[in-house]
């Protein structure tokens, strides 16, 4: 008898394993008070004006057992006038909203991807880009940074052949928070060629300092094939409820609809980020406390001898000396956890000013037993 199986490309992807929740992990490990510094969330929590207008929709008498309005319109009208009153004209069929900017990056894969094309991309960047394409039967072709750790554009665009249909650029880039500079970037977006979508992963701009960042929306603008995903999930703090947005000319978008679930951002979800994109002062707040943790961070590192790549988001990439797995497990057992993102490579998350302390003590404490 014939067993069903995954499509053989499916079948080859490696799974994406997430980190273990937090009290499940201290049952095992017979820890209490563990804190997490592994998923880039926020770690003020959410925006309080999003809190409090998702308190008033419950508490209503609530339209739960409606459908959300599927198109997120005034979400999107927001966003028109956030981005209006910065000078820059975004139309609301040049906005799509998603079930994070993850789903939406996985919407333009299988709307402009198939067997036999290509996606250029970085290694090592978000590993959801590699699954999502393979999902599809297309190819990664995977261009490693440069040995400072930022994506190689000159490389990547190098790369890019007949078949390819997509690049993507996270920028910060996950895991080593570096930043691509707004001229080598323009020196890349010359060299593509037309029918060819790069998509701009902005998950982390919020957070980036370097004024030669570059203001992608210019190519939005000036009608280039662009993609940028932004996403309330980190600076907003609402990566539980999963609503992230892509802006895009409308040909593109309108293509990306067509295979969009109807409903695929719910209302509390909806509700919450129209609040969140009003809380100036959470954002502000939270963009200090980065900041602020992200100087403690390097100093300690770099009084401790410690070799780390300096970040533009809120997460610290580590090159170590040892095995990240011995470092990652040492850490489980004192109760904080990180995301071992390499063989000799962690990556740890910017908290609170005491989670970062407990942080550095335990890695200290870690280092002093080898
Ligand atoms: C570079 C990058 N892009 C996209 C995402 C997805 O974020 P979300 O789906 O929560 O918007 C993440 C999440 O960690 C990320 O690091």
């Amino acid at each position: 008898m014939s067993v069903l199986q995954p499509r053989s490309y499916v079948a080859a992807i490696s799974p994406y394993v997430p980190g273990k929740p937090l009290s499940e992990l201290e049952r095992e490990l017979g820890i209490r008070d563990s804190i997490k510094l592994a998923s880039n969330e926020n770690p003020l929590g959410p925006s309080p004006k999003a809190l409090a207008a998702l308190k008033e929709y419950l508490s209503g008498t609530g339209d739960l057992h409606r459908y959300p309005d599927g198109g997120g319109y005034y979400l999107k009208q927001a966003l028109c006038e956030k981005f209006g009153s910065r000078g820059v004209k975004v139309a609301p069929d040049e906005l799509i909203l998603g079930n994070g900017s993850n789903e939406l990056l996985d919407i333009a894969v299988r709307t402009y991807l198939g067997p036999g094309d290509e996606a250029v991309m970085a290694r090592p960047s978000f590993v959801v880009y590699a699954m999502s394409v393979q999902s599809v039967g297309a190819a990664d072709v995977e261009i490693p940074l440069t040995a400072d750790h930022r994506h190689d554009l000159t490389k990547m665009a190098d790369a890019v052949t007949p078949k390819t249909k997509m690049v993507f650029v996270a920028n910060p880039n996950n895991p080593t928070g570096t930043i691509n500079r707004k001229d080598e970037f323009g020196s890349f977006m010359e060299k593509l060629p037309g029918g060819v979508l790069v998509v701009l992963d902005e998950a982390y701009y919020e957070y980036v300092e370097d004024p030669d960042y570059p203001d992608t929306l210019r190519y939005f603008t000036e009608g280039r094939e662009v993609l940028i995903l932004r996403t309330f999930s980190k600076a907003y703090g609402l990566a539980g409820l999963r609503v992230g947005y892509g802006i895009a000319k409308s040909g593109i978008i309108a293509g990306m609809n067509r295979i969009r679930a109807p409903f695929n951002t719910g209302t509390p979800a909806q509700v919450a980020a129209l609040a969140a994109l009003d809380d100036r002062e959470h954002l502000q707040r939270s963009l200090a406390v980065n900041g602020e943790g992200k100087q403690y961070l390097c100093r300690e590192f770099d009084t401790m001898g410690v070799r780390y790549v300096p970040t533009e988001a809120n997460f610290i990439y580590l090159p170590l000396e040892v095995e990240a797995k011995r470092a990652n497990d040492a850490l489980l057992r004192k109760g904080v956890i990180i995301r071992p993102v390499g063989p000799k490579e962690i990556r740890v998350t910017i908290g609170l000013p005491e989670e970062n302390r407990r942080f550095i003590n335990a890695f200290k404490q870690f280092l002093a037993e080898r």
